[in-house]
């Protein structure tokens, strides 16, 4: 999968973040800055500055903050590579990719593909308009009470009986058939006869992010079997990481309060119509971790319906153990169970859209969920509630929700605090890092400046040096120095191309952090105060040597000549 960094760094340069990001969010010019309202939380004066020379976005009020692939992934919402796709496409170029790493599928190939399904998405939205036995269709949509709107809107479409509807179509071009087959579109039987997969069946797209047809769903015209048909998982189509609906809901809401998640292609599309249309249905399986992580990011409030039998609270369990260890501070996941035989189609056109989502209001809290169905699991056995409760709670990774299911679950256990409980359990609940957990000493210590410096001014290091007394050093924190300095020398970068070589480095944290960190160095000043940590830095490794020298016992000629030397340079220093 990989694309090659000189890439991804040509990308950065060629991109300015100031016009990217005044496209969608209009910024003002603010002395050195561009700034403007946050459009990454709510707010009414603007903390949300952009810098050209950093070319790095930050927000002082909610900390958002990173290079033009940051703002693209967390503004459009993509991943890594899809926002390098859309950063490349706004250039016009093509984005290579390194061969023979990964298993990523041949991009020709995807490329065909995703062709294809859009050739026969089209396909099947003209046979709702021109098959000749359209009517029953078109009956059928009326039965389901769907309106054209909204048939309009999913792209739904009619895959018409016979075994060569869309086979048909490509008879003459073997390469194209190959690729259906691929993309699972064509079955072949046990002869290597090929036939269409999907035969007399209402058709849903499956789009992904980019809005790409990457599969289908294909429901039956009444009451066979099996109701639905899907895709099968492909080279672009990966059931596990897909939600109906997720980008349709994108392009209504950029930035969504809520998501509701559902179980059926008709669920989604009914609401919509009834203008909750906000929902997104896992594709016929449990809701995976990948979906999950998705909708988190999409909105900070998930609310998970399901149906209120047995076999939709399993799933809604199910849904929370996958939810668990993936909530960070702020995610809000709340479960909704419907009455007895009614699933969201049914009851939005019951209710209507504000019942609905006055049901929607009154969902449970993660955490009562949790605990009314661990309750209804042991009812008065507090040791096997206890068990299972820790089990859970120990993999929660927010701190925050941690600490609240265990005052939780102390309450249930009768005990005073979850103070009481950690002890009695001896269970350890993680610490937050401390802000410079590994590296760097104190805030102000001249290597942090350093560090600091020349993240934000990757320019300092171009050409320099090297600093063998780095080498020496042993100071926790000077290790990253000596690797930046090592990166810049060579190459003359701006910020955001030196934090993106370092978007998997484990001090990538600390990095970020020392990019926004305010060095109070006037502009004129940075190259001084830069030269001066570095000496700071250099006198450090003379006094360690010389301490360490001396306190040896038994010096070799040639340490002996380094004492001296030492000395001697350290006399000069004080003179
Ligand atoms: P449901 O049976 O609840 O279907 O299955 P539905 O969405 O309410 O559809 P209608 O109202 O009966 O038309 C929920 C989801 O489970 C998957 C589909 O994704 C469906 O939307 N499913 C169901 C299948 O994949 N195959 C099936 O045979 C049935
Ligand atoms: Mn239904």
């Amino acid at each position: 999968m990989a694309i090659p960094r000189d890439f991804i760094n040509e990308l950065i340069a060629r991109i300015d973040i100031v016009d990217l990001i005044d496209r969608k969010v209009p910024l003002k010019k603010a002395g050195k800055n561009h700034s403007a309202c946050c459009p990454f939380h709510s707010e009414k004066s603007p903390s949300f500055t952009v810098s050209r020379d950093k070319q790095f976005y930050h927000c002082f009020g909610c900390g958002a903050h990173g290079n033009a692939i940051d703002f693209v992934m967390e503004y459009d919402r993509l991943e890594f590579v899809d926002a390098i796709e859309e950063l490349a496409g706004q250039l016009g170029i093509a984005v290579p990719r390194e061969q023979g790493t990964g298993k990523r599928p041949d991009q020709g190939l995807s490329r065909d593909l995703y062709q294809l399904m859009e050739e026969a998405n089209l396909f099947y939205q003209s046979q709702l308009r021109q098959h000749q036995d359209k009517q029953k269709v078109i009956d059928y949509l009326e039965f389901r009470g769907l309106s054209n709107d909204v048939v309009e809107q999913f792209g739904i479409g009619f895959a018409p009986d016979g075994w060569d509807g869309l086979l048909g179509r490509y008879r003459q071009n073997q390469a194209a058939q190959d690729k259906l087959l691929t993309a699972g579109m064509l079955i072949a039987n046990d002869n290597g006869k090929r036939y269409d997969r999907f035969r007399d069946r209402l058709m849903f797209p499956i789009r992904d992010r980019r809005g790409r047809v990457v599969g289908f769903g294909g429901r039956v015209l009444g009451d066979g079997t099996p109701k639905y048909l899907n895709s099968p998982e492909t080279p672009i189509f990966h059931k596990g990481n897909e939600l109906y609906g997720l980008y349709e809901l994108k392009q209504k809401h950029r930035d969504p309060q809520h998501v509701l998640i559902v179980e059926g292609y008709m669920d989604v599309v009914a609401l919509a119509q009834f203008e909750v249309d906000y929902a997104v249905a896992s594709l016929g399986t449990a809701t995976t971790a990948e979906q999950f992580q998705l909708l988190v990011r999409s909105a900070k409030q998930v609310i998970c319906c399901y149906d209120g039998d047995r076999a939709g609270r399993e799933a809604a369990w199910r849904a929370l153990e996958t939810a668990l260890p993936l909530l960070k501070p702020g995610d809000q996941v709340k479960f909704m169970f419907l009455p007895q035989g009614e699933d969201p189609d049914t009851m939005v056109r019951k209710i209507g859209k504000d019942a609905f989502e006055a049901l929607m209001q009154d969902a449970m809290l993660l955490p009562a969920f949790l605990f009314d169905t661990l309750s209804n699991n042991h009812g008065a056995d507090k040791g096997a509630l206890a068990k299972q409760a820790i089990g859970l709670i120990e993999k929660v990774q927010d701190t925050v929700l941690q600490n609240l299911l265990l005052e939780n679950l102390a309450h249930k256990l009768g005990m005073n605090s979850s103070e009481d409980l950690k002890k009695k359990l001896g269970f350890a609940v993680k610490k937050a890092q401390p802000l410079n957990a590994k590296g760097l000493q104190g805030r102000g210590t001249p290597l942090r400046l350093a560090i600091a410096l020349l993240v934000q001014h990757p320019h300092l290091g171009f050409g320099l040096e090297e600093q063998a007394a780095l080498k020496r050093l042993k100071m926790p924190g000077v290790d990253l120095l000596g690797h930046l300095l090592e990166i810049t020398r060579e190459q003359s970068l701006n910020s955001a191309q030196l934090l993106e070589l370092h978007r998997e480095h484990e001090q990538k944290s600390t990095l970020i952090k020392l990019a926004q960190w305010d060095h109070q160095v006037a502009d004129e000043n940075v190259l001084l105060e830069f030269k001066q940590t570095l000496i700071w830095l250099y006198n450090q490794s003379i006094e360690q040597l010389y301490q360490e020298l001396s306190l040896k016992q038994t010096l070799t000629k040639v340490e002996k000549l380094q004492l001296t030397k030492l000395i001697a340079i350290i006399k000069g220093k004080a003179t």
